[in-house]
């Protein structure tokens, strides 16, 4: 990335989209600290990347008190409407972070940070010229190596079958991330979003990926 353009992005990250104990303030060349940031009250630690309304963290932060929730989306609004929902539940183990994580990601964490990431349902990028801002990729990959523990893990799912295949290709040129089944077209045990409850209803196909550090 073209250093003029980075400080530019670099700024837009820094801005604060709105006032709310549950964000967490991203600065350039700032690593966070997630025990402190969660008060060291939590073992675990989980990033959803993308995490639209925010109803799937929610979902899994009641469920397991003893992990620590940390959300990066982008919308401003959803973040917002997400952070009114963890007010209203009393909801201590989420907090929310807006940046484009397709610009900066693994600047923020230490390695070996996260016991799970999920990224559900991302921008797809259905036209050709526009493949390169698709998330999942060889650098993409190497991030989640970084960023996951020893025994973390990644799910992946989407709606797109093209996304769905090439982020498979993309896999299997990684060797450090496994997997006991290579991809499946149903996922129990999980909370469905908005979005993916949509996309059931319409018989969409999803592709559900899940990789082992
Ligand atoms: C289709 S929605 C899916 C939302 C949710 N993950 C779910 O399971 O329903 C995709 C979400 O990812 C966010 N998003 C897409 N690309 C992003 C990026 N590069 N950085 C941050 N958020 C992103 C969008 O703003 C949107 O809220």
């Amino acid at each position: 990335m073209e250093e003029i353009y980075k400080e530019r992005l670099w700024t837009i990250v820094e801005k604060i989209p709105f006032e709310s104990k549950h964000l967490v303030q991203l600065k350039k060349n700032t690593i966070l600290d997630l025990k402190t940031i969660f008060e060291n009250k939590f073992d675990k630690y989980f990033l959803e990347l993308g995490s639209g309304w925010g109803e799937v963290a929610i979902d899994l932060a009641g469920k397991n008190p003893e992990t620590a929730f940390l959300l990066f989306e982008k919308n401003n609004g959803r973040l917002e409407y997400t952070a009114k929902q963890i007010t209203k539940l009393g909801l201590e183990n989420i907090k929310l972070a807006c940046c484009n994580f397709n610009w900066f990601l693994k600047e923020f964490f230490e390695s070996n940070s996260f016991d799970e990431i999920l990224l559900n349902f991302p921008d797809p990028w259905p036209k050709k010229k526009h493949w390169q801002n698709r998330t999942i990729n060889p650098k993409f990959l190497s991030e989640l190596e970084y960023l996951l523990k020893e025994n973390g893990r990644f799910r992946f799912a989407t709606d797109h079958g093209a996304y769905g295949r090439k982020a498979i290709l993309n896999f299997r040129k990684n060797s450090a991330l496994k997997f006991t089944e290579e991809y499946s077209f149903k996922r129990e045990n999980f909370p469905i979003s908005v979005f993916e409850k949509e996309k059931l209803e319409e018989n969409k196909k999803i592709y559900y990926l899940e990789r082992t550090k």
